[in-house]
């Protein structure tokens, strides 16, 4: 897919990724790459490797805030990431999470919520989880004119009444829910679904059903996307932390202890900083301050 550009003043900017561009990919079955982003330096970094989307993620409260769920981020601290990201993000479209509490006591609670997403964040679209009930969430943001991402399959911000981070859809049963919601989702206005963890098959099932691109994450190859969390693809969570689906492209966490031992080691040893790293001085200007 070549990317079109649109001209501010005499440089060329790279046009921000339609709706209908993802559609289209889906269409022509271009894969959609997306990834986490939580900061200026990460929406840097997705924009220069040419992601599509680009998500601030409630998972921010894990590999950000320190948090041992989703639940806890609240909307300010989505904003304030969401805001950071998009301030370094040109090209990929900036899809802003909405966090527990945000949208699930009322309609009126969810386009609020999600207009500050757009208006405050800086995001061009929101996302949120579940169906069912979340159904009208839905409708009532799309109306408002906000386009809305679902989410479905282990949805984290229920996580306990899922039973723990395991994979869905794994019987006939559930698997035919999952297939209900995702057409209801897309009937309610969605533009796109994250399928998180559920089984290939199933996912594939889905995925040739709708109309609106699926974006997988531990839903094997056959969605029409992909997405990571930035700190789990590049390697800067903990080593331990090795679900499945998770592929680690880098070991830049122990690239980055490294280099911080590393000047550690130099600044006790006196080696840092070294001559070409510090001021200089003019030397009739040294010598008029040493003179008095
Ligand atoms: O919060 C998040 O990072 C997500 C992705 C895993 C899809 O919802």
């Amino acid at each position: 897919m070549t990317t079109s550009h649109t001209n501010v003043g005499d440089t060329q900017v790279p046009a921000k990724m339609a709706l209908t561009e993802l559609a289209a990919m889906k269409r022509q079955g271009i894969p959609i790459a997306m990834v986490t982003a939580y900061d200026a330096a990460g929406g840097r970094l997705a924009e220069a490797a040419g992601m599509d989307v680009v998500l601030i993620g409630d998972s921010a409260a894990m590999v950000v805030l320190g948090h041992e769920s989703t639940v806890p981020v609240t909307m300010d601290e989505m904003l304030f990431m969401t805001r950071a990201v998009a301030s370094a993000v040109r090209r990929p479209l900036v899809v802003g999470d909405m966090p527990f509490g945000s949208y699930q006591v009322s309609d009126a609670d969810a386009v609020r919520n999600a207009v500050r997403f757009i208006k405050e964040g800086r995001a061009d679209t929101v996302k949120l989880e579940g169906a069912g009930r979340m159904l009208p969430r839905v409708r009532a943001i799309v109306e408002s004119g906000i386009p809305v991402m679902g989410h479905l399959g282990l949805t984290p911000q229920s996580a306990t009444a899922l039973g723990g981070y395991k994979a869905q859809g794994r019987t006939a049963a559930r698997a035919r829910r999952m297939l209900a919601d995702a057409l209801a989702l897309q009937e309610a206005g969605c533009y796109s679904l994250v399928l998180e963890a559920v089984p290939t098959p199933v996912a594939a099932r889905i995925t040739a059903a709708l109309e609106i691109p699926t974006i997988g994450i531990g839903a094997g190859p056959r969605c029409d996307g992909q997405v990571l969390v930035y700190h789990d693809l590049v390697g800067i969570t903990a080593p331990e932390f090795r679900p499945k689906f998770l592929k680690r492209y880098a070991e830049a966490g122990e690239a980055m202890r490294a280099a911080i031992a590393q000047y550690a080691a130099e600044v006790r040893a006196g080696r840092y900083p070294d001559e070409a790293h510090s001021f200089g001085m003019n030397a009739d200007v040294l010598r008029r301050i040493e003179s008095g």
